[in-house]
């Protein structure tokens, strides 16, 4: 009997990168690699990467100077190098690191097999294509083991936005929505596998435009409704959404579809009217206000999450005060802020930058504020009634942890819970980053 060969994937970035670690580790699993939870040992070393600011994309460099000595132990390890910056920087990263036997661009992925195949053979592969056939129906989940409750589900990718700073654009390429009936397949066989919550997703997800079993085009809110349909299927997420496309149908869908939660990740990026506008941003501080008030009055629960880049190209404290206002009016029960990160090839990669040492005191006071919203949002959770997905075992003896329908982080003492259950609870205390809870006896 062959032993099989070991794969580590590392991911980096965004839940779309993990949703595509997942499904390479599947197609290399049906060429008889095993997976494995260290660098150490494995054959095959994958680095899934993110090319969204520049840190990101440098770990990656350093990461791969620290794997390149594992070649002296094992001959036959071979590295490779996937996600966004596999596909901006191509060549150029063999060229830098000649240790990486093999480049591949997110959209390439079902051509993994092949090109395993090359690089056993000691050659390097290459693959940076947008190609036309979909990547999706070729790199169909084969596997069937038991997958934890909650699960991510690409359902779009890509964008046509063009926001003045992100290279998503580049990376992921133009906007394109899978077929309905796919996305159903999937969700279906996920259930079967025991996952109780789909988290859809895109890098502009509530843009999608799917088609549907009739090959007409189906909005979001559309694709949800169906899944709403699927039995076992308990929960309905999606990210990420941008302003502009948040339409009536699925600010609707938040009030009157019952597997969909109460909680929604919708980035602003600025406050300031000018700065959007140089952003690309195509909306304003006040048309994003006004979406959040339609969505508040058919959803009056929603717990919001948005981001925001500070230090943009020509901020200045006037804007700056702007985003803190808009964050003051909003009321975010998470929110990710980011230091601007110049990205070459963007439109704002060219303009005067904010000098680092205001955008770094600039960071710390909007992360001072939304901290404090964090804050006020889990301490209004004490004493309600919610429902917990349980996902795992806690640190503690008897404790399971899970998650709210808010998405927050729940421990519950004392629990004889099972991991799948989804299990009625009374929050007792709120913690820094998650809520305590005990069971309600019914
Ligand atoms: N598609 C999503 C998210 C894209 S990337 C959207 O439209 O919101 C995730 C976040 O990274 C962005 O929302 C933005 O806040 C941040 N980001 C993107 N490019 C950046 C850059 N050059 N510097 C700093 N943050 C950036
Ligand atoms: Fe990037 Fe803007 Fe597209 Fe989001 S909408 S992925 S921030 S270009
Ligand atoms: Fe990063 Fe690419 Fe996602 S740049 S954030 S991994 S789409």
């Amino acid at each position: 009997m062959t032993v099989p060969k070991k794969l580590f994937i590392k991911t980096y970035g965004c839940q779309m990168n993990v949703y595509d670690s997942e499904r390479m580790a599947e197609s290399l699993c049906d060429q008889g690699y095993v997976e494995t939870s260290s660098a150490e040992g494995a054959d095959m070393i994958l680095l899934n990467t993110c090319h969204i600011r520049e840190k990101a994309a440098e770990k990656v460099y350093s990461e791969l100077g620290r794997l390149k000595s594992l070649k002296t132990q094992n001959p036959d390890l071979k590295i490779g190098v996937t996600g966004c910056v596999a596909q901006a920087e191509g060549e150029e990263i063999m060229r830098r690191q000649p240790a990486v036997d093999l480049v591949v661009g997110p959209q390439s992925y079902h051509r993994l097999p092949q090109m395993e195949a090359r690089v056993r053979a000691g050659e390097t592969a290459l693959d940076t294509d947008f190609p036309e056939e979909d990547k999706f129906a070729t790199l169909k989940g084969r596997t069937k083991a038991a997958r934890a409750p909650s699960a991510f589900l690409t359902v779009q990718e890509g964008c046509d936005k063009f926001c003045a700073f992100c290279v998503v654009p580049y990376t992921r390429g133009a906007e394109s929505s899978r077929p309905v009936p796919r996305i159903l397949d999937e969700a279906h066989e996920l259930v079967e596998r025991g996952v109780r919550e789909i988290t859809l997703l895109g890098q502009n997800v509530n843009a999608y435009h799917g088609a549907g079993v009739d090959g007409s085009d189906q909005s979001l809110a559309q694709l949800i409704w169906a899944l709403n349909e699927i039995d076992g299927l308990e929960r309905i997420r999606f990210t990420t959404s941008h302003p502009n496309d948040m339409t009536d149908d699925l600010i609707e869908a938040h009030g009157t579809c019952e597997k969909l939660m109460p909680y929604l990740h919708l980035p602003v990026q600025s406050g300031s009217d000018r700065i959007l506008k140089r952003m690309n941003r195509s909306h304003t501080a006040e048309s994003y206000l006004r979406v959040i008030d339609k969505i508040r009055a058919a959803r009056p629960d929603i717990v919001l999450s948005g981001d925001f880049i500070v230090g943009f190209p020509e901020e200045t404290e006037a804007d700056f005060q702007a985003t803190l206002e808009l964050i003051e009016s909003v009321k975010y029960g998470y929110a990710y802020s980011f230091k601007y990160s110049t990205r070459p090839g963007t439109p704002a990669a060219e303009r005067a930058q904010v000098d680092a040492l205001v955008a770094d005191e600039r960071l710390q006071r909007i992360q001072d504020l939304i901290t404090r919203q964090q804050h006020d949002i889990l301490n209004s959770m004490v004493g309600r009634d919610l429902h917990v997905l349980v996902e795992k075992t806690g640190r503690n003896q008897g404790q399971m942890v899970g998650k709210s329908e808010y998405l927050h982080a729940v421990h519950i003492e004392d629990s004889k819970a099972t991991i799948g259950e989804i299990v009625p609870v009374k929050i007792t205390e709120a913690k820094r980053n998650s809520l305590a809870a005990k069971h309600i006896v019914i």
